[in-house]
């Protein structure tokens, strides 16, 4: 398929395999949670059972209104051991597929979303010279048995996570920000920068379990030497060239975290800066892509030295940053004015227990977005983050980003008011699309 004005615009929620899936148990997340006293708050157990309970997810998404869902494929299911393929896993996300397009949503898919096959991990991960063609391999795996019934690929999630938690270490270690964050996840980043004692040993505790030394434990999310964005980049690369030799129609992105940027007054050259790092860096080698995914939940504010903390008095997410819609507005402008690419936006959203200000953020920010194509940038999509309360990575189940809530204890799904707004909003500017046609 091509994008053009044809193609209705992608309304959708979001996942990510290792957050609702549940027992995940090849890759380098699933060993690491198992470590008590480190990164994480508890493991991810039977997370959402969406690996089985699928259908019925996909279901509540289509009866809203919408009509896409982005989620991911794991790596480690797929390639549990190098080089060897599951049939089975290749069948399951095959039927997943099938059932999106049996209930008319539009698959939006990840091939890696921050968990890695343990495997890889012990073969040098995400600074290793030859991670790329493995990640190659396994995308020319997947769209050779799955390219049928695929259209956007993201080849892999938020590749520049790293460059944004740097962002506020380098803020703390100027003295700067204390314990507050902007970060968007929940990255315990003083951890990576300067390991306490404690981390050091949870982290000598981590590394035999991959048969390397606590200094060659390369994660994705574990890895800040600087040479992994090029490790990561050409893994993109290779992984959309795979991709193009089998399907070129297949429309191949990358995500990104974008904080939107703003600066107190004369700081514009920091800002600049931080534009280069968490920006440019990234779009400058996307030029040969279809589109771009932007992932934005709140503003970062950069000052003389840095990020500045969350301004005093402000309303505050579960997850310590700024309750800032507007931020997704001023991200999509940013991307727009430096590169020309159909952008989508892969994520966005907010984590609160209070859903009339999930409704008020995706009200505001939906708004800004459609400032944006009013003003003519080519947004093709809007997938909020996230379907389902779930597995927040190190933070455990209590942040909750969902649009449906999960009973832990019974797994029963129930919709949210905010699900039930998005879905409105879908369908209003679906049939005022149709309309113009
Ligand atoms: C993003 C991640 C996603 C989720 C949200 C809250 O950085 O891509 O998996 O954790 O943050």
């Amino acid at each position: 398929m091509t994008i053009s004005s044809s193609n209705p615009f992608l309304w959708g929620a979001a996942t990510a395999a290792h957050q609702v899936e549940g027992n995940n148990t090849n890759s380098d997340y699933w060993v690491m949670e198992q470590i008590p006293g480190g990164l994480f708050k508890e493991p991810s157990g039977d997370a959402c059972d969406h690996y089985h309970r699928y259908r019925e997810d996909i279901k509540l998404l289509a009866d809203l209104g919408l009509n896409s869902y982005r989620f991911s494929i794991e790596w480690a299911r797929i390639e549990p051991e190098e080089g060897v393929f599951s049939a089975e896993e290749i069948a399951h996300y095959r039927d997943m597929l099938l059932v999106c397009h049996e209930y008319g949503l539009t698959p939006i898919v990840t091939l890696h979303h921050f968990s890695s096959p343990r495997w890889l991990i012990s073969a040098g991960g995400w600074l290793n010279e030859r991670t790329p063609a493995r990640f190659a391999t396994y995308a020319r795996k997947v769209v050779q048995e799955l390219g049928d019934l695929l259209s956007y690929v993201c080849t892999i999630n938020e590749a520049n996570i790293i460059s944004v938690a740097l962002l506020t270490i380098d803020t703390r270690d100027r003295g700067l920000g204390e314990a507050e964050t902007n970060a968007p996840v929940g990255i315990q980043d003083q951890a990576l920068s300067k390991p306490s004692a404690y981390m050091q040993n949870w982290l000598a505790q981590v590394a035999p379990q991959f048969n390397v030394r606590p200094d060659q434990l390369y994660p994705f999310i574990l890895t800040i030497a600087p040479e992994r964005r090029q490790v990561i980049l050409g893994a993109h690369k290779q992984a959309r060239e795979a991709i193009k030799a089998i399907n070129p129609a297949l429309q191949v992105g990358i995500t990104l975290a974008l904080p939107d940027l703003q600066s107190v007054e004369g700081s514009e050259a920091r800002l600049r800066e931080v534009e280069q790092a968490v920006y440019l860096n990234y779009l400058e080698a996307l030029h040969q892509d279809d589109f771009v995914g932007v992932q934005t939940y709140s503003r970062s504010i950069v000052g003389p030295n840095g990020v500045l903390p969350v301004p005093e008095g402000a309303e505050r997410t579960q997850m310590g940053n700024e309750f800032y819609p507007e931020a997704l507005e001023g991200a999509l402008r940013r991307v727009a004015r430096h590169l020309s690419l159909p952008i989508m936006v892969t994520e966005n959203g907010v984590a609160t227990d209070d859903d009339s200000r999930r409704i008020e953020y995706i009200r505001r920010a939906v708004a800004g977005m459609q400032r944006c194509l009013a003003d003519g940038l080519p947004i093709i999509g809007y997938q909020h983050w996230s379907a389902l309360d779930n597995f927040e990575w190190m933070l455990g189940f209590d942040k909750h980003f969902g649009l449906i809530s999960v009973n832990r204890q019974t797994q029963e799904r129930t919709l949210k008011e905010s699900a039930y707004f998005l879905g409105n909003l879908a369908k209003a500017a679906l049939q005022e699309e149709k309309a113009h046609l």
